[in-house]
C-alpha cells in the first residue's frame, strides 16, 4: 500500500503547516530544503507531501490521489466539494469582507452594484442571501485594483493584517465570513484506512491546539 499522501497548500499557510508537523515530531527537512521539488517525504511519519495551489489541493483529495489536505476556508467555501473538513486548525486566520474606496457606501443609489473579486461563488451567494442582484467580475489577483480603476463598485477579499487596503484608500464595510486552514480528508481513504488515518487526524488536531 502507499504512504499516506497529504496535500499541503504552498504559500501563504506552508509555512504554518510545515511547523505544525514539526510540533507533531515529524522530520520536516525535506520541506524545509524542497527546492523546486513537489512530492516531499517527511521520514518516520509514514506521510509523504505534496504542495499545491488551494484549490488543487481540494481537487487531488476529492480524488483521492491524496488522503488528507490542507487548505483556507476560503478556497473551501469558494470551491465546494466532496470531501470531509475534519478540523479547523486554527492558524491562516482572516476573514472575508466587502471594501469599498474609503468614505463611499456599497448601498447608496439604486444603479446595480458591480463587485470584484477572487471568489465569485461567494460573492454571488453573499449577495443572493442579501436577494441582492449584483454584477460579479472575476480578478485573477490584486482585486484592490479594480475600484482604483472604477471598474467596480467594491470588492469581496481576504483581508488579512488590512494593510493592502489601507495603502490602497479602501476600507472595510461589511464583514462576509472568517477564515482559516482546515484539515480536509478524502472520505473513501477515512473508510479504508481509518486505522491509520484517526490516529494521525487526532495527533494533527493536538498540535493544532484544538481537539
Ligand atoms: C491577499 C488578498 C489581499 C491581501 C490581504 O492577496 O487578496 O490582496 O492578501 O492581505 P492583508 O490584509 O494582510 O494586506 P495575496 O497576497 O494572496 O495576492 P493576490 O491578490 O495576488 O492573490
Amino acid at each position: 500500500m502507499r504512504k499516506l499522501r497529504i496535500a499541503l497548500t504552498k504559500g501563504r499557510l506552508e509555512e504554518k503547516t510545515t511547523r505544525l508537523l514539526e510540533q507533531m515530531g515529524y522530520d520536516v527537512s525535506e520541506l524545509r530544503n524542497k527546492g523546486r521539488r513537489l512530492i516531499l517525504d517527511i521520514p518516520g511519519s509514514g506521510l509523504e507531501a505534496v504542495l499545491a495551489k488551494a484549490a488543487d489541493v481540494i481537487t487531488y483529495v476529492e480524488h483521492g490521489v491524496c488522503d488528507l489536505g490542507v487548505v483556507g476556508k476560503d478556497t473551501i467555501m469558494e470551491h465546494g466539494g466532496s470531501f470531509f473538513e475534519v478540523a479547523d486548525l486554527g492558524f491562516g486566520r482572516c476573514r472575508f469582507a466587502l471594501a469599498v474606496k474609503k468614505g463611499n457606501d456599497f448601498y447608496s443609489g439604486y444603479a446595480e452594484k458591480t463587485v470584484a473579486t477572487k471568489y465569485p461563488n461567494v460573492t454571488r451567494r453573499y449577495f443572493a442571501g442579501k436577494s441582492m442582484d449584483v454584477r460579479v467580475i472575476k480578478i485573477e489577483g490584486s482585486v484592490e485594483l479594480a475600484p482604483l480603476l472604477d471598474l467596480s463598485d467594491g470588492i469581496v477579499d481576504i483581508v488579512e493584517t488590512g494593510t493592502t487596503l489601507r495603502e490602497n484608500g479602501l476600507e472595510v464595510q461589511e464583514e462576509v465570513a472568517d477564515v482559516s486552514a482546515r484539515l480536509i480528508v478524502n472520505p473513501a481513504s477515512l473508510k479504508m484506512r481509518k486505522k491509520e488515518l484517526e490516529p494521525l487526524i487526532a495527533a494533527i488536531e493536538q498540535a493544532a491546539g484544538q481537539p
